[in-house]
């Protein structure tokens, strides 16, 4: 195994390994990527204190996210196409987040099902929906999520219409890939990738196919988001969504405080602080600028998670220090993923857990509760001086 000591060192890889229409599919954000680099980049402003001669024996980063015990408070993202980074994907990752103690979540848009992965992990994990047309179909995988003992669910609310990926219209894109001249190509240089996805019959969308109505192309995730998702989605429906789930709710896209309220109104046990990594409305906030104003509106009423442009443990603890009860990391495991399968998956959460640890260190932090806003050094003028 090559010496993997940074998130961008497994991002490499995995650009090497996987064919480039997934890669791409990953990498992307939606038209000028304003977003999607913000989301990374305004992390960057941030510094942090240094303290001395504090006692930092006996550190944990062990934590609580919706009342469930994890080694550190970074969930995997509910990430679409996993399954075509690497074959089988969506278990890999699964099984690496089990064995390291933190949650998986489950795209609707997996190759792997609901059923794959729950026959192939033994702990609870966390089902991510996003909401169709077609009542039936909800209902019928609100009550799969539910037989297969996902213990919670994270409903989307900002991707009804799919944003604009310019790449992955110019790719093709489309699960399994199509024998295309350009497609081809490239598979053909792809053979560790291409030997395994032989070895599997998981290579459909698998929450979908099989189970929705009038999808006339199920393999384009453009053609099936278009034809499929609830346009009218609105909040009297996540209520009623809350009471057709019944267990714990997380409400996954709020960038705005006012949101944030109507999120705390309708009783969502969490909400997630995301842009979708920068694929949805390009020209949003990044995710750690809006971070600080949703805190203030409803941070002492709801758990306030953090979803957007974590690379490493420091991000993490930035959030954290911020007011986040907990993060997700989505490109920063699928980079792991493409690029070793489980044990890159494993080698993130690793690098991550190491990350946050030395720093919440040499912040003079022994605990992850411990960790707040005074560790950090924030320009006056962080979150903008917008009209
Ligand atoms: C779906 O979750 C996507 O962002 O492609």
């Amino acid at each position: 195994m090559p010496v993997i000591t940074t998130i961008e060192d497994l991002r490499r890889i995995h650009a090497r390994r996987a064919p480039r229409m997934f890669y791409d599919y990953c990498e992307s954000g939606s038209w000028t990527e304003q977003t999607f680099r913000d989301n990374i980049s305004d992390f960057a402003q941030i510094r942090l204190r240094q303290r001395v001669a504090v006692d930092m024996a006996g550190r944990s980063t062990a934590a609580r996210m919706i009342g469930q015990d994890v080694a550190m408070p970074v969930a995997l993202a509910p990430v679409g196409l996993t399954g075509m980074q690497s074959a089988d994907g969506e278990i890999k990752a699964a099984r690496a987040a089990e064995k390291f103690g933190v949650p998986f979540t489950l795209s609707t848009m997996s190759i792997c099902s609901i059923e794959d992965v729950a026959a192939h992990t033994t702990k609870p994990f966390w089902f991510q929906l996003y909401v169709m047309r077609d009542e039936d179909f909800v209902a019928r995988i609100l009550q799969r999520a539910k037989d297969a003992r996902c213990s919670a669910l994270v409903l989307t609310l900002d991707l009804q219409i799919l944003g604009q990926r310019h790449k992955d219209l110019k790719n093709g894109l489309s699960a399994p890939p199509k024998p295309t001249l350009r497609t081809m190509a490239n598979l053909a240089t792809k053979w560790r990738w291409g030997l395994e996805m032989l070895g599997t019959k998981r290579r459909f969308f698998g929450n979908i196919v099989g189970h929705a109505r009038g999808v006339s192309d199920a393999s384009s995730l453009t053609d099936w988001t278009a034809e499929q998702f609830d346009h009218s989605l609105d909040w009297d429906k996540v209520r009623k969504l809350k009471e057709q789930w019944g267990g714990k709710l997380i409400l996954k896209g709020i960038l705005d405080a006012e949101d944030a309220r109507r999120a705390v109104d309708v009783g969502a046990d969490a909400i997630v602080v995301s842009n979708h990594g920068g694929r949805q409305l390009d020209g949003a906030l990044s995710s750690i600028r809006a971070l600080p104003g949703i805190v203030r509106a409803v941070g002492d009423q709801v758990e306030v998670h953090f979803d957007g442009g974590i690379r490493s443990g420091q991000d993490v603890l930035k959030a954290l220090a911020l007011g986040a009860r907990g993060t997700y990391i989505g490109r920063a495991f699928v980079y792991g993923l493409g690029a070793m399968g489980e044990a890159g998956v494993t080698r993130a959460l690793e690098v991550i857990h190491k990350e946050l640890d030395t720093t919440m260190a040499l912040c003079g932090r022994r605990s992850v509760a411990a960790l707040d806003r005074d560790i950090l050094l924030v320009p006056s003028d962080f979150e903008g001086n917008w009209a």
